[in-house]
């Protein structure tokens, strides 16, 4: 058996997590989540972070403010985190379809949905692959919008030199098990912009006080000052994500290593055109956070999907895009929309990826796909 993936485990987690239950403070903000977010600052250059229970939190958090009427353009290809996020702040999710070459928002087609209306548009690096940012600095400038990124799936990869997450004005991380390293459910808010609207985030995230201040000495009460809710990572949570994050380089390394196994495996069945790789384009610099191969067809698809499942390996396709939900067609898109992520969903194919995961194991996902294509 050769599962799609196997959660990350670090030597340090379970000292980390027994010194945690001992110290005895598990609520958020604790020792270990300051230590996680110094990490992050670390990771990034940037100050304001906050850990929240999932990436989805921290999109909730990143896109709080939208006025009714707001729109926000995002991929359809995609997760449904960030829509899901911009109809609970009362904006419009406007869809827009992905460059088939990354499987990421496309800039071009992005700027065609651009209006007066347009208050972010919040970016998924897909796989790790960071979208093409030059393009959409050069949107923000001319336009003007929140640049928000998802990289829920990005921690530890760059654009360029810039690691994703700190390339827009806001962004989010997950650390859920499926990532490269993670605690179990978690995310990270983070953000490059004025201090006045971290004050105000940090006080959404606790319930819409200013507790943070409380905590810091500088106010003998804290009160209830906006609207908020709860979006804190327990310290239990963050001493099982240090001990993970200070795994970082070497998960990486090794992801990267297993992936670059596969491009040797699989060289032939490119290089013939059986099969197609994934897009790497120059700037982006990944984390090795999925391997995906694209099909010729959705037949071949099924084939592989077959074959690797009978001789237990795991494989898997990914997002349906978001129009094609029932809550895509309730915003009034159809099938035939967004052409590129329809055919990214029916010949997209990943295959396991996991830290413990060894040579001859490629080799023979490799072996197994080649008699397949022929
Ligand atoms: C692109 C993207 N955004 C958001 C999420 C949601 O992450 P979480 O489970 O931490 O909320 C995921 C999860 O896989 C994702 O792939």
């Amino acid at each position: 058996m050769i599962p799609l993936y196997l959660p990350y485990r670090s030597p340090r987690q379970q000292d980390y997590l027994s010194d945690a239950q001992e110290r005895g403070m598990l609520q958020g903000d604790g020792p270990y989540s300051r230590l996680v977010c110094q990490r992050l600052r670390e990771l990034t250059g940037l100050l304001q972070i906050l850990l929240t229970p999932s990436a989805s939190h921290a999109l909730e958090l990143a896109l709080w403010d939208l006025q009714p009427g707001d729109e926000v353009i995002l991929p359809a290809y995609n997760f449904p985190s960030a829509a899901n996020a911009v109809l609970r702040a009362g904006g419009k999710p406007v869809l827009c379809d992905i460059d088939p070459s990354t499987q990421n928002i496309s800039p071009h087609k992005a700027e065609t949905l651009i209006n007066p209306r347009t208050r972010a548009i919040c970016l998924t690096h897909y796989a790790g692959i960071s979208c093409d940012m030059k393009a959409f600095w050069e949107l923000q400038k001319a336009y003007g919008f929140l640049l928000v990124e998802d990289a829920a799936q990005g921690v530890g990869a760059s654009y360029e030199e810039i690691p994703l997450g700190a390339a827009g004005d806001r962004a989010c991380y997950s650390f859920h098990a499926t990532k490269n390293v993670h605690c179990g459910e978690g995310g990270a808010y983070l953000q490059r912009e004025d201090a006045e609207s971290f004050e105000q985030m940090q006080m959404r995230r606790d319930k819409g006080t200013n507790r943070h201040q409380f905590l810091a000495g500088e106010r003998a009460r804290y009160t209830w000052e906006c609207t908020g809710s709860s979006h804190l990572l327990s310290d239990l949570n963050a001493a099982l994500l240090l001990a993970q994050l200070e795994n970082l380089e070497e998960v990486t390394r090794q992801r990267l290593k297993l992936c670059a196994a596969y491009d040797t495996g699989l060289a032939s069945a490119f290089a013939r055109e059986r099969l197609y790789p994934m897009g790497i384009p120059p700037y982006a610099r990944g984390n090795g956070h999925l391997y995906y191969i694209r099909c010729r067809s959705p037949r071949q698809l099924q084939e592989l999907q077959e074959a690797l499942a009978s001789r237990g390996i795991g494989c898997a396709t990914h997002f349906v895009p978001l129009h094609l939900g029932s809550m895509g067609r309730a915003l009034g898109y159809r099938q035939g929309d967004f052409p590129a992520s329809e055919q990214t969903t029916e010949t997209l194919l990943r295959l396991p990826l996991y830290h413990t995961l060894e040579q001859s194991q490629v080799n023979l996902v490799c072996e197994t796909i080649e008699k397949v294509i022929g």
